[in-house]
């Protein structure tokens, strides 16, 4: 039987049809436009005065709201020459499996709900667990993002080394270096500040073994529970990969949970330059975002374990009305995604990524990914070849650290100066590249994955940034001369 569409359905048929066409479009030619829309106060407060209304609006006006007032304006992460922050670009493809996804809007928590997109996730994940050179038992979940892999990963650590009543006396390793969220999970899970030891790193920003060594021996020698080490394989700063074997062998030795975030840098697996994340597969976990360095929207993380029973010891839940559920998994010989996290509702996150490697295949993604290594060092040549320009770390993965130091400058007036430069490249919409710290510095940081960044833009981006810290530094000499009369 045909049921007719009424009013309000065919009216989302039509803004639906048209917003998907403009947005294509929108999203194809982002990188000719600049890398930030300027949101001004007007904006702001005329969605501020469109309140919650007491009767709805027409659908098209609601629809041109968010496209020019709502959603249109930020920092354009998809741009070729944004390079700000690690979750980077996006693919069209991946865009669209997005929107398949949730126009589907399968309720991925239980196998049941959706068997054959369990099944295309549990492929994918088996595929990756064997990338990461994990054995057969090893299996994984997708998350909302790194930090919640890390969070994941902290609480099946937790339960697999520590009996309930010597959580209290847990201690954690992570690095000076290790992602801001590692921390912030072991406090969600109950570890306090003053059992999360940050160890110091070495010249090349890795964890220094032998101070994690002496850490946790002074812990047992105190009394207390050491359980987990967090290494990471890709920092956020500086693209480094903490000596993953060694740290292996460290928890090997005192029984530890070695977790590896690998939020950006897991995804080296799929490329040419796999070697450099040797030792990885001794993890016992692994924190893998899919919405980093392998092209999808937001949000797409993953926990990876090398046994199934550490996810279901410590998630696995029966309750009576997800009974009927349970048992079409088990005929299925699938695991309820809700046995593996902390999640029971969820998106089918994985399908994105399973779509977008159907049309990308393993190694045009491998492509895309090694693209990034080779910005990242076009970015360095172009740097040592610009006087006043210092590299701090060099190029590793795909990132690159460096500082503009003009003679006549003091140690704060440079950290002003390289903030500057950032902020003024970032208003003239040309690129996006942010500060970070190193070694109490402020530096400037380039993580350019995005596949379609040319070599000739990669090149222009520095050559900019050296014009403006020129200009900058006149502009503050000046000033210091004039304060210091
Ligand atoms: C190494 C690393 N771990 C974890 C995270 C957190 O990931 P998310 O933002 O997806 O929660 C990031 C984010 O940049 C990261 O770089």
């Amino acid at each position: 039987m045909y049921t007719r569409k009424n009013d309000m359905e065919q009216d989302v048929e039509r803004a639906a049809v048209r917003f998907v066409c403009d947005l294509f479009e929108r999203n194809r030619r982002l990188s000719e436009g600049p890398v930030i829309d300027q949101v001004d106060e007007e904006v702001l407060r005329e969605v501020e005065a469109m309140g919650i209304p007491a009767e709805g609006r027409p659908l098209e006006d609601v629809v041109l709201d968010m496209e020019h007032d709502v959603i249109g304006y930020g920092y354009n992460c998809d741009h070729a020459r944004f390079m700000g922050m690690v979750p980077g670009p996006t693919s069209a493809v991946s865009w669209l499996g997005d929107m398949i996804a949730s126009g589907y809007n399968r309720h991925a928590g239980g196998v049941a709900n959706y068997p054959a997109g369990c099944r295309a996730e549990q492929v994918l994940l088996r595929w990756l667990c064997n990338q990461a050179g994990f054995p057969q038992t090893a299996t994984g979940v997708f998350t909302s993002g790194g930090s919640m892999a890390n969070m994941t990963a902290s609480i099946a650590a937790r339960d697999a080394r520590l009996p309930q009543d010597r959580w209290g006396d847990g201690v954690a390793y992570i690095s000076e270096q290790t992602h801001s969220s590692a921390a912030k999970g072991l406090h969600m899970i109950g570890v306090p500040d003053a059992r999360i030891r940050k160890i110091p790193v070495d010249e090349g920003m890795r964890m220094r073994v032998d101070e994690l060594e002496r850490a946790i021996t002074a812990d047992e020698q105190a009394g207390l529970r050491p359980f987990l080490v967090i290494a990471t394989a890709g920092t956020t700063n500086t693209g480094a990969v903490d000596p993953l074997r060694e740290i292996a062998g460290i928890c090997d030795a005192h029984d530890l949970w070695m977790h590896v975030d690998g939020a950006f840098g897991a995804s080296v697996l799929l490329t040419r330059y796999r070697d450099m994340l040797d030792g990885i597969e001794l993890a016992d976990s692994l924190t893998w975002d899919a919405h980093k360095w392998l092209f999808q929207t937001y949000s797409c993380g993953m926990v990876l374990v090398r046994d199934a029973h550490d996810l279901l010891r410590s998630f696995a839940t029966h309750p009576e009305y997800l009974k009927d559920l349970e048992e079409s998994a088990a005929e299925d010989a699938l695991i309820n995604p809700w046995e593996l996290s902390p999640e029971l509702t969820r998106p089918a996150r994985g399908i994105k990524l399973w779509f977008t490697l159907q049309v990308m295949g393993s190694e045009g993604m491998a492509r895309s990914i090694e693209h990034g290594f080779d910005l990242a060092r076009w970015a360095e040549d172009e740097l040592r070849r610009t006087p006043g320009a210092e590299v701090v770390t060099p190029a590793q993965m795909a990132m690159c650290t460096f500082r503009f130091c003009p003679d006549g400058l003091d140690a704060a007036a440079l950290d002003e100066l390289n903030q500057r430069v950032s902020q003024r490249m970032l208003a003239s919409g040309y690129a996006g590249i942010f500060t970070t710290e190193i070694g109490g510095k402020k530096v400037l940081r380039i993580c350019a994955i995005h596949p379609r960044t040319s070599e000739g833009e990669m090149r222009e981006v520095v050559r900019r940034l050296a014009a403006l810290a020129d200009e900058e530094a006149a502009v503050m000499r000046g000033v210091q001369v004039g304060t210091s009369r």
